[in-house]
Parts: structure tokens; sequence; C-alpha cells
């Protein structure tokens, strides 16, 4: 991370892919990771946290391949306060350009007593030995004190200086239950600023949960109050009901920089791309009326409003849509448009594929543009992520004929390319979701495997709109996602089955590889 002399910079630590992560059911897998890294990348958040790498392989991994990517953000990795979670995590990051290692360890008498059954001194202890520990390896060390805003002010000012001492650079007082009120929240590192000695040597942090919807708040609150890091991720997601929206942060100071007069290096351009990347990896959608990227952020749909925005958009808006990546295109896609349109859509929304991916996703949009008179952006992203995600699969879509209806028996008739060769099959259900996705276990069975959840949504308005069906499988306590675009429900839905599966099936073979087809 750079450092700047400007005293009003507030750093962003997007924590998206460590406690957004930890979200039952948000599970990503390394390419997943890899690809909204990239995206945080160029959006200009300063550091990435890209996991826990203790937690599992998949983590360690993961935090590898990002911290071996990424060039311009630091890249975190998250470690409690043993020496071996330290390791682990060093051994993660110490290929990337710029590291560090976040430990963290409770200090509220409830965590203490329950969680840690530690004496404070043995904390205080602990802390001192961590940070130390982690010093010796990185130069660059954040410490948390987990449960911060419960915790007695006298232990908190002593672990702060403590870990300060020892080496951390940037001390971070997380939220962890959502419990704080802004003022508190403010006066809490008021009272940090005041008490503890050394604390000019370290960048305050926040790291605020949302349990009663103040995570924003809280965080902003902060900023006032002198912190210069927020933690934050995109959507919002994160442990129980999630962390403080980055995008809610950002835009806030922009927008309100007269009350706020803080700075981000965040290009508030690649907001909506990156919303809309991790709702799809993840398959939680954004509510309609959520701030900045909810799909309803910018849409006015009484008289009183389409009247005031046609005189004047300052009426209704206090931000442009563009300000966050909401294009009012000029580039209008549909059948007649070539390869040459196509290529210059996928730039205006920020997509670099290669030549045959290219050339597939082309393919599938003349298909969609022959059925669907408009295609719109969020169409062709879509598409494209779509596309992105089939590159390497195992398990190849190829066709699907359905009989459904009142009268039954509800049949799918799919064809799959397995490992290059083509397979088909027929298959009975209750309906004909059902029977598509009996034809997929027939082809490719995979008893241990539950379904965890089944969604659709219209990527557009209209009956001919596109359907995103996300799909969620879980086997011996590990979920996966897969998503899945198409105009025909049916076919989304199949795509979005076999894509959980491929990754069920990646997340297997890598114990032991074998033969897919029945
Ligand atoms: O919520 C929390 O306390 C955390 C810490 C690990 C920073 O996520
Ligand atoms: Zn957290």
């Amino acid at each position: 991370m750079k450092k700047t002399a400007d005293a009003n910079r507030v750093y962003i630590f997007d924590t998206t892919m460590r406690d957004g992560e930890q979200s039952p059911g948000a599970s990503m897998n390394l390419d997943e990771k890899l690809r909204i890294a990239a995206v945080l990348e160029e959006m200009g958040v300063d550091i990435i946290e890209a996991g826990f790498p203790i937690a599992s392989q998949g983590d360690f991994d993961a935090v590898k391949a990002i911290a071996g990517k990424v060039k311009n953000s630091t890249v975190a990795g998250l470690a409690r306060a043993g020496r071996k979670d330290i390791d682990r995590a060093w051994e993660a990051l110490k290929g990337a350009r710029r590291s560090r290692i976040h430990t963290f360890l409770s200090t509220s008498p409830l965590h203490m007593k329950y969680k840690l059954q530690m004496e404070p001194e043995a904390v205080h202890q602990a802390v001192i030995d961590s940070v130390g520990y982690a010093r010796n390896l990185c130069d660059d060390v954040e410490w948390s004190p987990e449960d911060g805003s419960r915790t007695e002010h006298d232990f908190l000012c002593r672990c702060v200086e403590s870990a300060i001492k020892a080496g951390a650079r940037t001390i971070n007082i997380p939220d962890t239950v959502g419990y704080a009120v802004p003022e508190e929240f403010a006066a809490l590192i008021r009272m940090l600023f005041d008490r503890v000695p050394n604390i000019d040597k370290a960048i305050i942090s926040v790291h605020c949960h949302n349990d009663l919807g103040l995570a924003v708040a809280n965080s902003l609150a902060a900023i006032g109050a002198g912190a210069r890091q927020v933690e934050c991720t995109i959507n919002g997601l994160g442990e129980r009901a999630g962390n403080a929206a980055l995008e809610e942060i950002v835009m806030a100071l922009k927008t309100r920089h007269d009350r706020m007069p803080y700075s981000t290096g965040i290009k508030t351009e690649h907001i909506v791309k990156a919303s809309h990347l991790v709702s799809t990896i993840t398959g939680f959608p954004v509510q309609p009326n959520k701030a900045i990227v909810g799909a309803n952020a910018f849409a006015h749909e009484s008289g009183i409003h389409q009247d005031g925005m046609l005189k004047h958009a300052g009426t209704y808006e206090i931000m442009t849509p563009e300000s966050v990546g909401l294009n009012r295109s000029t580039l209008v896609m549909g059948k007649h448009s070539g390869r040459h349109a196509f290529k210059a859509k996928l730039k205006e929304l920020g997509f670099t594929l290669g030549d045959n991916a290219l050339e597939d996703a082309f393919k599938r949009f003349k298909d969609l543009a022959d059925k669907k008179k408009n295609v719109y952006d969020d169409d062709i992203m879509a598409l494209v992520e779509d596309e992105v995600v089939r590159s390497h699969e195992r398990i190849k879509f190829v066709a699907l004929q359905v009989v459904c209806g009142s009268r039954g028996p509800q049949m799918a008739d799919l064809e799959l390319e397995i490992d290059g060769k083509l397979h088909n099959v027929q298959a009975r259900g209750s309906g004909p979701v059902d029977a598509t996705f009996n034809a997929i276990k027939k082809l490719v069975p995979h008893e241990g495997a539950v379904l965890q959840l089944y969604q659709v949504h219209a990527v557009t308005e209209g009956t001919d709109a596109q359907a995103m069906v996300t799909v969620r499988l879980a086997e011996e306590g590990k979920s996966v996602n897969g998503q899945g675009a198409d105009a025909d429900t049916l076919v989304a839905s199949a795509r979005a089955y076999i894509h959980a599966l491929n990754k069920l099936l990646t997340k297997r073979a890598k114990t032991a590889p074998a033969a897919l087809s029945a």
C-alpha cells in the first residue's frame, strides 16, 4: 500500500473474500476469488483480505494465488494469535508485492472468559508475542482486538499500546457483533486517540458488523473520530447480517464530501460491476432497494418523480448512475449488431475475453438476439459471466428438450458432453425442473450431494427476459454455487446445476479423481 501524506485519505480494506465468504453458502472457489480480486484491484481497493490461510487448503491456495497476481493492492491474510496460524498466513502471502498479516485475539471479558478461557494477563502477553512474531516475518502487520467494542477501555488501551510497540502498523477495532451505535463507537475511537500514548505510530481501522443495521453509520462515525481505514465488503456480505458495505461507505464519503471531507482511492465507476460479480458468484441476490447497487436505486417510477427528473436530474438523484458504473448506454445491441459492436460493448462493460471465449460469447449473443428484440447490458453481462464460468468444465451442457404442463408426465431429454464425449438420457420428474435435474443425476450420479438452493431471477424486464439461475449443492458440510443464464429458464437451470456439479467434482477430484458418467 502506498503511504500518502493526505491526512484525510481513508484506506479501503475489502474483506469480501474472508469475512464475506464466512456467510453460510457464500463459498467461492479459487478461480472466482481471482476474478473478484482483479475487479477489486482495478477498482482501487487499498487492501484485499484474500482469506484465512489456516482455515483450509482452499483458502491457503486462494490467498497464495491472489498474492501472486495482485500488483497494486496490498494482499492480507488472517491469522489467529498462534505461531502456526501466522506461519501459514505468511507462507501464503510471502509472494505478494505488498503483503500484510492480519492477526487477531479477543479482548472482551465475555470472549476471554468463555471463548478463549484465558486470563487477561495471558491475552495481553499473547498479543505481544503474536504481533512480534508476525512482524519478524512481515513488515506490515495489522492487529485486531476481536469484540473490541465490548472490551473494557483500560484493557483495550493497554493491548493497543502493546500491539503497536510490538510492531503493528494498523490497529483495527472491530464491532464484532454489531452492537455499537454511532456516537458511542466514535467516542471509543476518540478515547483511543486520547489515551494510547503511541497511537500516532499506527493507522486506526474499524471493522463493523451490521446486526443492528448500523455498520456503515458506525464506520462513518469512526472516520469522523480519526479512523483512517475501514474494513468492508461488496454488497455488505459477511457473517450473520454482514459487514459494512464498501459501496455505501465510499459513495457516502464522495456524495457528502461537504460534511465528511475524506477521500478514498476507489474508482467508483467499478462499483456496479463488482456488486454484480459478487452477487452472481455467491448466489446472494442484491435486494432491489439496496442503497447504491439495488436495481431500484436509480429507478424513478412515480409520475411526480419522473416529471422532476425530466426537468432536472438533481431533483431526485443525489449522485449519477454513471458515477457507480450504471451505464446509460449509447450502444444498443440487437440482432443486427456485428462482432465489432459486440467487442466494443464488452469493452464498455469492462470485459476482456480471449479469442475462443469471445467467439462463443458472440454466438450466444446472436442466439439471444434472435429471441429477444433488445439485448440489454445486463443480458450481456449475464451471458459473458456464464461463458467465462463455463470455459474449463468437464461436464458441458449440449441440449435440452422438456415436456411440461398440466397433462404430464413431465419429461426431460438431455444431452451433455462429459470429458469430450456426448451422452444422452431421458428422465421424469415432478415438474420440468425436477425432471431436468433427475436427468443430470442419471448421467452423473452424485447421491451424496444435497440441493440447498434453487433460485431464479429475471436478468431484465419482460417475458422474454433471460433467467439467471443459482443452484447450491452441498456435500460433506461444504457447499458450492453454480450459475446459469439463458432466455429459457430450464436451460438456465440445467446450466446452473451442471456448473455447481462441476465445482463439486473439482473439490472431490482433489482427493480422488474418478470417471464421471454412469
Ligand atoms: O468481526 C471480527 O471481529 C473479525 C475480526 C477477525 C477482525 O472479523
Ligand atoms: Zn468480522
